[in-house]
């Protein structure tokens, strides 16, 4: 399999600058997500690794070696679209079998590829079907074993659930993760959507304005965001400025919040707090309540999820949110305590 890496990669498109200095290393088998919102230069780093773009300035590399000015044909990258974009007066096992037929490919080799990879996807009993008979998981199954069949060295694949409903987006997540470790095919993955970036990737680059802002696994870039616009985007709802003391105390408008032990001893700042809603204890009672990081509120909405129902709480001026099972339900106008251990506050420099 095949490390990729940019080194200081930027793409103009006349006098915008689209994608600037960007270093990344994908390390061979690895599945790395690109994730950032909708125009933020996803599509155009992968046409970069890809070749159909080249980049303005910087370089690409395949296994230590500058692939920047080789074209697309000459990469082996195979590319799995949102838009499927299959034959549709061609069978299954047609629109699979394609890219080996235009190579010229033996007879015999492309039964036996065929073959394999149509268990691997599984959808040997759909072969004869045509894209009409079929479902949009199925079809989209059908685009990535037409890739997989001339066995590229690195899969893309741009936003490729984005049209499947959320039901089948969950089964096809869970599909290409399994998929891409039975294969150990280094994979990049582009998304807008932070949750199927964490549950597919090894690692998840954040892109914002055509910069990497974050490159972590996905349980540092979900509890140890580098940035406010980070946590953000990673759904923190709960983050207030304060002002911290040398002792690790974090004083906020609502309370007096004790740090972790990595806090203590740096001197006085400015900074956020970010407080992740479901590590914050709902406590109906004073008397239950751990005598630190406790402090009281009052309900004042309520929203729903089913396995999970969030509440509103109202402390001094700030609204506090708290995720919580719903096998409890806290009512609205019921005063509450709210504590949070010192270990899972975060903190992010004022600057940042
Ligand atoms: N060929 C092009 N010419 C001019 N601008 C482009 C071109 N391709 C992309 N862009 C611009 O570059 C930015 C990043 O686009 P893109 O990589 O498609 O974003 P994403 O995939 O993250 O939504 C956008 O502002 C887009 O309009
Ligand atoms: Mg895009």
């Amino acid at each position: 399999m095949t490390k990729v890496q940019l080194k200081g990669v930027r793409k103009d498109f006349g006098a915008f600058t689209a994608i600037e200095n960007i270093d990344l290393e994908i390390a061979s088998g690895e599945l790395v997500a690109l994730l950032g919102p909708s125009g933020c230069g996803k599509t155009t780093t992968l046409r970069m690794i890809s070749g159909l773009e080249v980049p303005s300035f910087g370089s690409i590399l395949f296994d230590d070696k500058d692939v920047s000015e080789v074209p697309v044909q000459d990469r082996n990258v195979g590319m799995v679209f949102q838009r499927y974009a299959l034959f549709p007066h061609m069978s299954v096992e047609k629109n699979v079998a394609f890219g080996l037929k235009v190579r010229g490919t033996p007879r015999p080799e492309i039964e036996e590829r065929l073959q394999e990879i149509l268990d691997v996807v599984q959808l040997n009993e759909f072969r004869h079907r045509f894209p009409a008979q079929l479902s949009g998981g199925q079809m989209q199954r059908v685009a990535i074993a037409r890739t997989l069949i001339t066995k590229p060295s690195v899969l893309m694949m741009d936003e490729p659930l984005a049209n499947l409903d959320t039901k089948l987006r969950g089964e096809m997540r869970r599909f290409i993760r399994a998929l891409q470790k039975r294969l150990g095919i280094t994979t990049i993955f582009v998304t807008h959507d932070q949750v199927e970036a964490m549950e597919l990737a090894d690692r998840v680059a954040v892109i914002f304005d055509g910069h990497l802002a974050q490159y972590d696994a996905p349980d540092a870039l979900y509890q140890r965001p580098n940035s406010i616009k980070i946590a953000d985007f990673m759904g923190a709802t709960n983050i207030f400025t304060a002002k911290v003391d040398a002792s690790g105390q974090a004083q906020t408008s609502f309370t007096t919040l004790k740090l972790g032990p990595d806090e203590i001893g740096q001197g006085s700042r400015n900074a956020s707090v970010i407080l992740r809603s479901e590590v914050i204890d709902l406590l109906l009672t004073a008397e239950e309540a751990p005598a630190d990081n406790t402090f009281a509120g009052v309900v004042t909405a309520r929203e729903f999820f089913g396995a999970t129902v969030n509440y509103s709480v109202t402390c001094g001026d700030e609204k506090i949110i708290v995720t919580e099972q719903s096998r409890r339900l806290v009512e609205i106008g019921q005063q509450v305590w709210l504590n949070i251990q010192p270990d899972r506050i975060w903190l992010i420099p004022e600057a940042a």
